[in-house]
């Protein structure tokens, strides 16, 4: 499937963290063709299989009003009953800005955010969702290696670095500890450490 995930088999390590982490609810900002929300959903199939843990996934995406690379959300939600994991996964339609208000304090156990990141989403980003976190839960960041902050329309856009809004962010820093698997795209992953 076309995701720039794939190269480096990031379906893997998206399985994973649902596996070990046992999350129930699970949010997702940035679809288009569904490899990360399938992968994610693979996880969860898993820990219904060996655990009798029922959770799921809600993925969000502006589909066709997104003006870059995009898709339509029928086709992905093809790709996904392909799969057989569609009991797993509910497409919608939000703006990854918006869709935050959802949402209770602290009933997100796990959050995917691939909406072609810059380090301003995560600036943008962190003050809406931290609170919807629960303790030990986790948020996954697409990016944060210093090679994904120097890909060509990073520098062609004079996008501010995705690794310098981690590294200097005051919500990341007072409540989340930090890992950065670095193959290309790279993955950041945030555990909470506090409430709040
Ligand atoms: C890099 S792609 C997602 C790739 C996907 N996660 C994968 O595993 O291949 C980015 C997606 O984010 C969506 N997007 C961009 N800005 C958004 C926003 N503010 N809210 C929701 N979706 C957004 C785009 O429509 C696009 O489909």
């Amino acid at each position: 499937m076309n995701s720039s995930y794939a190269k480096n088999n990031y379906g893997r390590v998206f399985e994973q963290i649902v596996k070990s982490s046992l999350a129930r609810n699970i949010v997702e900002l940035g679809v288009l063709y569904g490899y990360s929300t399938i992968h994610l959903a693979k996880g969860l199939a898993y820990n219904k299989t060996h655990f009798g843990i029922f959770g799921h996934l809600n993925s969000y995406d502006l589909w066709e009003s997104y003006p870059y690379k995009h898709t339509a959300m029928p086709k992905t939600q093809d790709i996904i009953n392909e799969s057989n994991l569609g009991d797993f996964i509910t497409l919608n339609k939000g703006d990854a800005f918006e869709v935050y208000e959802k949402y209770d304090d602290e009933s997100i156990c796990l959050l995917h955010v691939d909406i072609s990141n810059t380090g301003e989403t995560i600036k943008r980003i962190m003050p809406l969702w931290n609170s919807k976190i629960r303790r030990n839960g986790i948020i996954l960041f697409e990016g944060g290696s210093v090679e994904r902050d120097n890909v060509d329309w990073m520098l062609k856009y004079k996008e501010p670095p995705i690794r310098d809004e981690i590294n200097s962010n005051k919500i990341i820093n007072e409540v989340y500890s930090v890992n950065t698997y670095e193959k290309f795209p790279s993955l950041t992953a945030l555990h909470k450490n506090k409430a709040g």
